[in-house]
């Protein structure tokens, strides 16, 4: 079925699944999702277990093949659900959704993931460094058991940085972003918490340079029609998981 632009429902097999501690790495073949799905783009999860009727969103994370990877972390029920499917097991996605990173014309990047928001940013290393893009990331997690899901990345240049100093320097993403290799043509692509892309904003603003910001809200339908996902932007409200999620930094209104 096809659920929008490019959008299709299917029921996808459960390959591997790997768990880094609170999160878990789940590859599933579906074809199609994998032919389709552009860095940034997300699939609409149904939580495998009785009583929840809204699907999750979740970003794809990689794509190889015609398999697909999703990074879970456990943030309430039905994430915890998610992240307990088994290898064999038929998990109902609805995707890809939303917009996707732009990535014409970067020559350098610097990736900026704060947790399991960092998810996205693998597959949008892969394409900025097949573009011929210089590509580093910047990661911040809380501490130790948090970072283990950099198991799941494999980036070239990534400097870490956790709130208790247990992996990388001590601090924030912020801590970690002051030794990056930031010049006037740098574009910056990030995810995670709000409060983490607002002082990017204004970060930017600071050093001029460009970005774009993935962001997270609750849905609903997951395909623009229920209006319960809108975010203010400068030129209005946006529908994240359609006009989004991927915006331009500077567009974007923090409360
Ligand atoms: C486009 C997009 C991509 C995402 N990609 C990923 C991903 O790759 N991996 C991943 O683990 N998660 C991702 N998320 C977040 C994930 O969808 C939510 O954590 C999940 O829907 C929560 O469902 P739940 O039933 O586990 O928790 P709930 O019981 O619904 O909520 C648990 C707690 O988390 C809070 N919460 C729930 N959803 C959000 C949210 N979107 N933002 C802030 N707080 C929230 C609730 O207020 C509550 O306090 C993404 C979200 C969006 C919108
Ligand atoms: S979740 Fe329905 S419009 Fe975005």
């Amino acid at each position: 079925m096809t659920t929008q632009s490019g959008a299709v429902q299917i029921s996808a097999r459960v390959l591997e699944v790997c768990h880094y501690g609170r999160a878990t790495q789940l590859w599933l073949a579906c074809p199609i999702v994998a032919t389709r799905t552009e860095p940034g783009q997300f699939v609409m999860v149904a939580v495998p277990a009785p009583g929840f009727h809204l699907r999750r969103p979740l970003s794809v994370h990689r794509v190889r093949g015609d398999r697909i990877s999703l990074l879970v972390e456990a943030r309430g029920e039905g994430t915890r659900a998610i992240g307990e499917v088994a290898v064999g097991d038929a998990v109902s996605i609805n995707g890809p959704l939303g917009a996707a990173f732009p990535l014409a014309g970067v020559a350098r990047a610097v990736l900026v993931g704060g947790g399991i928001g960092a998810a996205p940013l693998q597959s949008v290393a892969e394409a900025l460094a097949a573009r011929g893009a210089a590509v580093s990331a910047v990661f911040g997690f809380r501490d130790a058991p948090h970072a283990r899901i950099l198991h799941a990345f494999e980036l070239p240049d990534v400097s870490v940085a956790t709130e208790d100093g247990s992996v990388g320097v001590r601090g924030t993403v912020f801590d970690a972003l002051r030794h990056a290799p930031i010049t006037s043509d740098t574009v910056l692509y990030a995810c995670g918490p709000l409060g983490m892309l607002a002082a990017l904003q204004r970060w930017a603003a600071e050093h001029a340079v460009a970005g774009y910001a993935s962001l997270e809200a609750h849905m609903a339908c997951g395909t623009g029609v229920c209006h319960g996902c809108v975010v203010p932007t400068t030129w209005g409200y946006a529908r994240v998981c359609a006009d989004g999620p991927v915006f331009a930094l500077s567009e974007l209104v923090f409360p």
